[in-house]
């Protein structure tokens, strides 16, 4: 996600700036941007390098701020990049976060006959302090921040003060680092840590005016608070890692956040109603397709093969569901009534980009579910809808995948709620996809199960994983991440089509796991374990909480909470990438960049 540095001493600070950008890098960017004042604000699309091309040695001031943007509110262009400026064009912003009501402060600000410049909610925001400045700098940013619904972690300076930093946090993490002849602020203890270890976190709701010998932590009343730094003992990597062993882990562990960020701003409860500002202009042709076609490559694919039951169960929508590598070289038979959909984390993957482009030759509806804003497939498309899952570095996907399916929930419930659903019926969906976050994080907190059953299943050479409508296209998922990760064979099958061949591979060697929650299929998984029993194969399922039948016919079982079954697969992915992921770890593998694998594949 995006990355916050700012420093307040003796030194320049435009090299100590870049440094601290360079630090943040891990974290995925596209622009970035600094703002030291005397000398403005120099700004960059790409790697951090072209902006250190364009800080010339004559920016000698000795505090500002920097920011590096990974595009969330428009693409990613000089003209978006942070820091943003007030109408003065003297009090600079860098904002990590989403101002969720940042189309009505617009429209207020409008009137009052203020103009803009980029697409973002960030310049929303500073213009929004701008216009409540009147000499103190902390008072006009407390007196915004009163007035925003949304995310933030920010820093602002004033041209005119550059002794003063201020910054806030409300669910985007500021840190202050004490250093001996400065002080340093940033969204990332790991920026901080070549220059102090003494570290200051901010809670949400608590500003702090920063100067370079000292520094006042308040909150949004204006009340003074004490807090004093604590040390940080980790090294930079693991600071990145943020404690985690590897990034995998990290990011599996991020899904309750993912979740939030991916629907934050998008569900009208009330009205049992989905806004997907990206997909307005093309809604009415959604609802009276004839097919859509969903295509990706990879854990993408499979993501799509649960869009496919989703849409297909609740919307009534016909979908095909199609690898990137195998749609571009087909006998292509649409309708000019046919929708094409890329899924896609990164974007720029060749096979599903081709894909696109020959969709596009036929005059076809493209649509995109993307995760990096502003990449290729992303401006390609004529509609779609962002992930806002933030940067995965890990190679197998693990949290784009989920971010995936929600945005597939909502993306059914949008065309449903067009083709007749009812908003009893959306509601119901959405106010537990709307709950989702909170059940996630709960199911994390308590994995120890997982980790044990992982080292059990970590000395066998193959596996066999099985499941059902929804779940079948999770088994696929479950055992490319086992393949991915820890190199053991891996095979996913729909449970009923065991029996037409593949059942001949099972003994007492060959697992299977079993992804059985209590749904309308249940019966019939049920069944298909029986069969795989009498076979002599060992049995890990993944069922629902309380189902006290299964430990009759499993050997081990994983449960998981019982949600609505639209999303019962996203909670579902959550064992199997754990499994996946301690199994990985149990054989001493690489499990953030395991052999042959590329995060993102733009060859084809
Ligand atoms: C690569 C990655 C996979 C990913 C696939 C599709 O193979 O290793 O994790 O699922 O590409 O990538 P995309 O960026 O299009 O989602």
């Amino acid at each position: 996600m995006c990355g916050i540095f700012g420093y307040v001493g003796k030194k320049p600070a435009a090299p100590i700036l870049i440094e601290g950008l360079k630090t943040l890098e891990y974290r995925g960017y596209d622009s970035a941007g600094i703002f030291v004042p005397g000398f403005g604000v120099v700004k960059s699309v790409g790697p951090i390098a072209n902006l250190e091309k364009k800080i010339t040695s004559d920016i000698k001031g000795d505090s500002g701020i920097a920011h590096t943007r990974w595009a969330t509110h428009g693409p990613p262009t000089e003209l978006n990049a942070h820091p943003h400026l007030d109408m003065s064009g003297s009090v600079a912003l860098v904002h990590n976060g989403i101002i969720e009501n940042f189309r009505e402060l617009k429209e207020s600000l409008v009137v009052q006959g203020v103009t803009f410049k980029s697409d973002t909610d960030t310049e929303v925001l500073i213009k929004l302090i701008g216009s409540l400045y009147a000499g103190n700098l902390y008072e006009a940013v407390k007196n915004a921040l009163k007035r925003v619904r949304g995310t933030y972690g920010i820093l602002v300076q004033d041209e005119h003060r550059p002794d003063v930093i201020v910054a806030a946090r409300m669910g985007s993490p500021i840190v202050l680092g004490v250093g001996a002849d400065g002080n340093f602020v940033s969204s990332d203890p790991s920026a901080l840590l070549t220059h102090t270890k003494k570290v200051i976190y901010l809670n949400d709701g608590e500003c702090a005016v920063i100067k370079k010998d000292s520094y006042e932590i308040l909150n949004l009343a204006g009340k003074k608070l004490q807090k004093n730094p604590e040390t940080v003992e980790w090294d930079l990597e693991s600071v990145q890692k943020q404690g985690y062993e590897h990034f995998m882990l990290k990011e599996i562990f991020e899904a309750g956040e993912v979740i939030e960020s991916t629907i934050r701003g998008r569900l009208i409860l009330e009205k049992g109603k989905v806004r997907l500002g990206g997909m307005d202009a093309v809604l009415p042709k959604l609802a009276s397709l004839n097919r859509l076609v969903i295509v990706g490559c990879g854990s993408a694919y499979y993501a799509g093969q649960v869009g496919r039951c989703m849409l297909e169960e609740y919307a009534g929508l016909p979908v095909e569901v199609e690898l990137g590598s195998e749609y571009r070289y087909k006998r292509n038979l649409s309708d000019k009534k046919t929708a094409v959909l890329a899924v896609t984390q990164s974007g720029e993957t060749a096979d599903t980009l081709a894909s696109l482009r020959s969709a596009k030759k036929l005059d076809l509806l493209t649509l995109g579910i993307v995760n990096v804003v502003g990449s290729t497939i992303a401006r390609e498309t004529d509609a779609g809808v962002y992930n806002h899952a933030g940067p995965e570095v890990a190679v197998a996907s693990t949290k784009a995948f989920i971010s995936q399916l929600v945005v597939f929930a909502m993306l059914t419930v949008l065309i449903a709620r067009e083709k007749g659903m009812s908003q009893a019926e959306a509601k119901k969906i959405l106010d537990e996809l709307n709950a989702l976050p909170s059940v996630i994080k709960k199911y994390l907190s308590d994995t120890k199960d997982i980790k044990k059953i992982a080292k059990k299943y970590s000395g066998y050479k193959n596996a066999m994983y099985i499941g059902r409508k929804f779940h079948a296209p999770i088994a696929s998922e479950g055992s490319l991440k086992l393949k991915e990760v820890t190199y053991i064979h891996a095979e996913a099958f729909a449970g009923g089509e065991l029996k037409h061949g593949s059942i001949a591979l099972l003994d007492k060697d060959f697992p299977v796991i079993a992804i059985a929650p209590k749904d309308d299929v249940y019966e019939k998984m049920i069944s298909n374990i029986e069969e795989v029993k009498a076979r002599s194969a060992p049995i890990l399922a993944i069922a629902t909480e309380g189902d006290s039948h299964i430990t009759d016919v499993a050997d081990d079982v994983i449960f998981i909470p019982k949600v609505h079954p639209i999303l019962q697969p996203i909670v579902s992915t959550i064992p199997l990438q754990l499994l996946a992921y301690y199994v990985g770890v149990e054989k001493g593998l690489n499990v953030d960049r395991p052999r042959n694998l590329a995060k993102s594949v733009t060859v084809e």
